[in-house]
């Protein structure tokens, strides 16, 4: 037997549990502790010796070895909790992986996709911070391209390397540039900036972009592929800023706007740089089919996330198999550390495609109402308690209410699919507004929705494509459907969807058949079960917490068929 346990800091802090190759939980910090963003995987260490009683291999992903959080206790740290937490003694081996980040976001989505052998495209903030000798300042890696097979080649193709001095433009080894110009995913988070947002809120500025329009007057964000440095002020690793000093027309006072108001300008950078930065990603997708031969395509790292660049290359190239991570965030270098050591000790040979992303621990149902009497009674909460069909479920969705359901293990990544999801009727015209208002998001934010797979081409345009499970892709919807499903459907006439089969997602499944049957409308509204800038709920007690703090008042709990109400 072999246990692997694998860990990535950074924004997005995660644990994996790896026992003979199987992944026994996958579980984002920020699930545990609460924090949004919490950036290390500490509580997912203490979470692994639930399950098992030594470990054989520790992994640590980093982007960087010696950052300030670690200077005081360096690397150390993540072996010595193991050592402290675990209550036998037993020897590991601690692998550290610091140099090559992007190779662990290809690794994941590699090792995810099902493919023999692919290229992968990486796009990413910071990547590894890299240290050259020529330049005494720090490297961040924005771009990458690997010719990935078994059972662990990462063989390199393409690299842009960036840093802030002032440095041109060189290669520094075959296909590896080193430049002044920024990457694409920091011009990305510069502008979203620029419109008020954090930079790691990067996803918000998607839902802007389409109420701008092209505008002449904005300057090029690349020029001859590269970054223009004249308009992104280098702030790496955390950001970049829009240089508006240079470019009159940017200058504006956000403190003079109010809150939830943004002006042409920020809606059409936030259109421009959409669109300059889609553009360069299928550049860069045609450069790896070209220098690779594969056709097989993998699209990971930070910017694999943006799920309308991601339709846009279905529809650029109709005859290559595009595979984009659901777990693009940095999240996902642990399971790509996990399955990269795997793979290197088994020297294995045949792809196993991931069958899904519920990746969470699993959760013993027959506690689930004594866990919600005590939350209830922790923030003294009234509840009703109810004996529920996916019928009555159905019908108090179709009459206007908001349901939440909770079931099985939590999904990996950003994405709620049907196990920690909001729910409500896609029919009704200003559902996005009333479900914007109830989970305090910005009111131009766009919402997803579930629809079974087997009548998603009555309703959308896949682009020749079959299925989109993991709601990675905003696609088109067919002519007349943004009337008939208006709470979901963006203002480009998109929605982020997530095709549903039985297999996939049984009670979810059965769930919007029932709403079918009363609406004729096989489709239902779904978003993430959280408030505003809280993480995705993971616990019972979450869930409840969070009812108790909001004016959702339904819990639905399939796999025991109760329905929780929280009268508000
Ligand atoms: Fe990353």
């Amino acid at each position: 037997m072999s246990i692997i346990v694998s860990c990535a800091r950074g924004h997005n802090a995660s644990t994996t549990l790896m026992v003979d190759g199987e992944i026994i939980f996958y579980l984002e910090e920020e699930r545990l502790s609460r924090a949004k963003y919490d950036g290390s995987p500490l509580m997912g260490l203490l979470k692994v010796f639930e399950y098992v009683d030594h470990i054989d291999h520790l992994v640590v992903c980093h982007t960087h070895r010696h950052g300030p959080v670690l200077d005081w206790c360096g690397d150390d740290l993540y072996q010595g909790m193991i050592r402290k937490i675990s209550k036998k003694k037993f020897e590991f081996e601690t692998h550290f992986i610091d140099t090559i980040h992007h190779e662990m976001h290809a690794a994941c989505g590699f090792y995810n996709s099902g493919f023999e052998s692919a290229a992968c495209v990486i796009a990413d903030g910071a990547g590894s911070f890299l240290q050259y000798e020529q330049v005494q300042d720090t490297f961040y890696e924005f771009e990458s391209i690997f010719k990935a097979s078994y059972p662990n080649v990462f063989e390199k193709v393409y690299k842009h390397i960036g840093t802030k001095s002032s440095i041109g433009l060189f290669e520094s080894e075959p296909g590896v540039w080193l430049s002044e110009y920024p990457g694409l995913t920091k011009m990305y988070e510069a502008v979203t900036q620029y419109c008020g947002f954090p930079a790691i809120e990067a996803g918000k500025l998607m839902g802007l972009a389409p109420y701008g329009k092209p505008n002449e007057d904005i300057p090029e964000f690349f020029r001859d592929g590269w970054g223009n440095r004249d308009l992104i002020i280098p702030t790496y690793p955390n950001a970049a800023a829009i240089n508006v000093n240079r470019y009159p027309i940017l200058r504006n006072d956000a403190s003079e706007h109010e809150e939830g108001v943004y002006t042409d300008v920020q809606k059409d950078m936030a259109y421009a740089i959409q669109e300059a930065t889609e553009n360069r990603m299928i550049e860069l997708i045609r450069k790896a089919h070209e220098e690779t031969g594969e056709t097989n395509i993998v699209v990971c790292g930070g910017y694999g996330l943006n799920c309308v660049a991601n339709y846009k290359y279905w529809q650029a190239f109709p005859d290559l198999n595009i595979y984009c991570e659901p777990i693009s965030h940095d999240g996902g270098t642990s399971i790509g550390g996990a399955k990269y050591l795997w793979n290197s000790l088994m020297e294995s040979e045949s792809p196993s495609k991931q069958a899904s992303v519920y990746y969470g621990p699993q959760y013993d149902v027959t506690n689930y109402l004594d866990e919600v009497k005590e939350s209830a009674e922790e923030y003294q909460t009234e509840y009703e308690l109810s004996d529920v069909s996916d019928d009555d479920v159905a019908q108090l969705i179709r009459d206007g209410n908001i349901v939440t359901m909770f079931q099985g293990r939590s999904e990996g990544g950003p994405r709620a699919l049907g196990n920690r999801s909001i729910l409500f009727d896609p029919t009704i015209k200003d559902g996005k507004d009333i479900v914007n208002s109830v989970k305090r998001r910005e009111w131009f934010r766009p919402f997803a929705c579930s629809i079974k797979k087997d009548k998603v081409n009555d309703w959308f345009d896949l682009a020749g494509r079959e299925e989109t499970p993991h709601m990675m892709y905003a696609v088109k919807c067919h002519a007349g459907v943004e009337e008939k499903i208006p709470s979901v459907i963006h203002v480009d006439n998109t929605c982020r969807i997530q095709t549903v089969t039985k297999e996939q997602n049984d009670n979810y499944y059965n769930l919007i058949d029932a709403f079918e049957k009363l609406s004729g409308v096989p489709i239902l509204f779904n978003t993430s079960f959280n408030l505003g800038g809280d993480p995705l709920v993971e616990t019972i007690d979450d869930a409840i917490k969070t009812l108790s703090k909001s004016d959702i008042e339904y819990m639905y709990l399939p796999e025991i068929k109760k329905l929780i109400k929280v009268p508000n």
